[in-house]
C-alpha cells in the first residue's frame, strides 16, 4: 500500500537522479555497502566485504559488537578470521572453516568526513542433513504398539520422513520424525526407511527393521493317500514369526523320528512326516501341532490307502482317492484280461 506522499518523495528522488547536469555522488545513498547476505557450507570460508572510497578515514568489522578488525589491526583471537584486503575501495576479511555458531549479522563500520557509518551482512551457515539418532532394529508381538524415532540435524532444519519398503504400498507412512504404530500387524513388519531432506545435499537415509512375532497359522495341510508297500508324506505349513516347531502325533502317540519307518524332517515353515514303506496300521488320523512362544495350533492330516476311502471332510482328498480307486481296479482289469 501506497502513502501518496512516499510517492511523491520517492518520485522527486528518482526525478532529481535523472536530471542531467545534476552531478550524482554515486552510492551515498547506502554507504559504506557491504554485499548482500552470505550463505555458505558449514567448512567453508566466508568472505565479508566491503565497498569503500577514498573519503573513508577508518574501517572495522564487527561480529555482533565484537570488533574483528579494525583497519589492519586483528582484534579477534579466532585465527580462523583474517584479513582479505584494506584498500581504497575495499575492505574485507575472511572466516575460514565457518561454524554453525558462526551465522548472525556483520558490521562494516566506517568513519567518513567524521560520521560514523554500518552496513549489515548476515552470515547464514548450511548444514547438510544428517540423522543424529534413530531407533534400533526391534522386534515386537502382533498388536503391541511401537514408536520408531529418527532425529536429524541440518540448516535448513530437515523435513523427516518415514517409508514402509517391504508394504504393498511403498508409500510415506509418516511425514514426521516420530512414526506411531498402534496394534501392529504382522503386514506391518520389514524395512522402515527414514529420510531426512533439505536442500544443501543429498538426503541423509536409513533404514530400521521390525519383526512382528505372531503365533503359528497352518496353511496347508492336506489328506494324502498312499498304498501299501509304498511310500507316503504327510506335509504339514505353518507360518509363525519367530518360526514355528512340529510335533506330529497319531491319536495320543507322538511321533519320533527315526522311529516305526517314519522319518519327520522340518524345513522352514514346512513339515513332512515320511513313510518309507507303507503299512495297513499306518493309515489314520494324524496331527501337526506348530507351536513358538506366542502360542500353538494343530491340524489334522489323514493318510489314507486305496482299499478303504476315509471319511475325510476334504471333498478333493475323497475325489482323488476315488480317482485312485477306480485306477487301481481299472490296471487289475487290464492284468487278469
Ligand atoms: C561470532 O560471534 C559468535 C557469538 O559470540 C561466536 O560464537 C562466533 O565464534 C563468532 N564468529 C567469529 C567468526 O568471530
Ligand atoms: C539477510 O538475512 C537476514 C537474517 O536472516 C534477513 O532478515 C534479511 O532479510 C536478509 N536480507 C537479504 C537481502 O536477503
Ligand atoms: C538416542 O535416543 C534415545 C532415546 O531418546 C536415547 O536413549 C539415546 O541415548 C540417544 N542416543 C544418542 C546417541 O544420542
Ligand atoms: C515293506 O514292508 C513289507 C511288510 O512289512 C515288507 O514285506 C517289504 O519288504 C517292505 N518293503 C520295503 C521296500 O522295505
Ligand atoms: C489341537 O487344538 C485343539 C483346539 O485348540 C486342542 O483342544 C487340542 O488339544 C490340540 N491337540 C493337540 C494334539 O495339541
Ligand atoms: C481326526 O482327529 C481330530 C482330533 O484328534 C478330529 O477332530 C477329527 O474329526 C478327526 N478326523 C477324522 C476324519 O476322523
Amino acid at each position: 500500500m501506497y502513502h501518496p506522499a512516499c510517492w511523491i518523495v520517492f518520485t522527486a528522488t528518482t526525478a532529481l537522479l535523472f536530471i542531467p547536469g545534476v552531478p550524482v555522488r554515486s552510492g551515498d545513498a547506502t554507504f559504506p555497502k557491504a554485499m548482500d547476505n552470505v550463505t555458505v557450507r558449514q567448512g567453508e570460508s566466508a568472505t565479508l566485504r566491503c565497498t569503500v572510497d577514498e573519503r573513508v578515514t577508518r574501517v572495522a568489522w564487527l561480529n555482533r559488537s565484537t570488533i574483528l578488525y579494525a583497519g589492519n589491526d586483528k582484534w579477534s583471537i579466532d585465527n580462523r578470521v583474517v584479513i582479505l584486503s584494506n584498500t581504497n575501495t575495499q575492505y574485507s576479511i575472511k572466516i575460514h572453516n565457518v561454524d554453525v555458531y558462526d551465522e548472525g549479522p556483520y558490521t562494516c563500520s566506517v568513519q567518513t568526513d567524521n560520521h560514523p557509518k554500518t552496513s549489515r551482512v548476515h552470515l547464514i551457515v548450511q548444514v547438510p542433513p544428517q540423522i543424529i539418532n534413530i531407533s534400533s532394529d526391534i522386534t515386537v508381538n502382533e498388536g503391541s504398539s511401537v514408536t520408531l524415532m529418527c532425529l536429524a540435524f541440518g540448516r535448513p532444519e530437515p523435513t523427516v520422513t518415514w517409508r514402509h519398503l517391504s508394504g504393498k504400498g511403498r508409500g510415506f507412512v509418516s511425514e514426521d520424525e516420530y512414526l506411531e504404530i498402534s496394534g501392529i500387524t504382522r503386514d506391518q513388519s520389514g524395512e522402515y526407511e527414514c529420510s531426512a531432506v533439505n536442500d544443501v545435499a543429498a538426503p541423509d537415509i536409513r533404514r530400521v527393521k521390525v519383526t512382528v512375532n505372531y503365533p503359528p497359522y497352518i496353511s496347508n495341510a492336506k489328506n494324502t493317500g498312499a498304498s501299501v508297500g509304498q511310500k507316503g508324506i504327510l506335509r504339514c505349513e505353518a507360518s509363525a514369526v519367530p518360526v514355528a516347531e512340529f510335533q506330529w502325533f497319531k491319536e495320543e502317540t507322538r511321533l519320533a523320528n527315526g522311529l516305526d519307518g517314519v522319518r519327520i524332517e522340518n524345513k522352514g515353515r514346512m513339515s513332512t512326516l515320511t513313510f518309507f514303506n507303507v503299512s495297513e496300521k499306518d493309515y489314520g488320523n494324524y496331527t501337526c501341532v506348530a507351536t513358538n512362544k506366542l502360542g500353538n495350533t494343530n491340524a489334522s492330516i489323514i493318510l489314507y490307502g486305496p482299499g478303504a476311502v476315509h471319511d475325510s471332510s476334504n471333498a478333493a482328498s475323497r475325489a482323488l482317492a476315488c480317482l485312485w480307486l477306480s485306477g487301481t481296479l481299472l490296471a487289475h482289469f487290464l492284468i487278469k484280461f
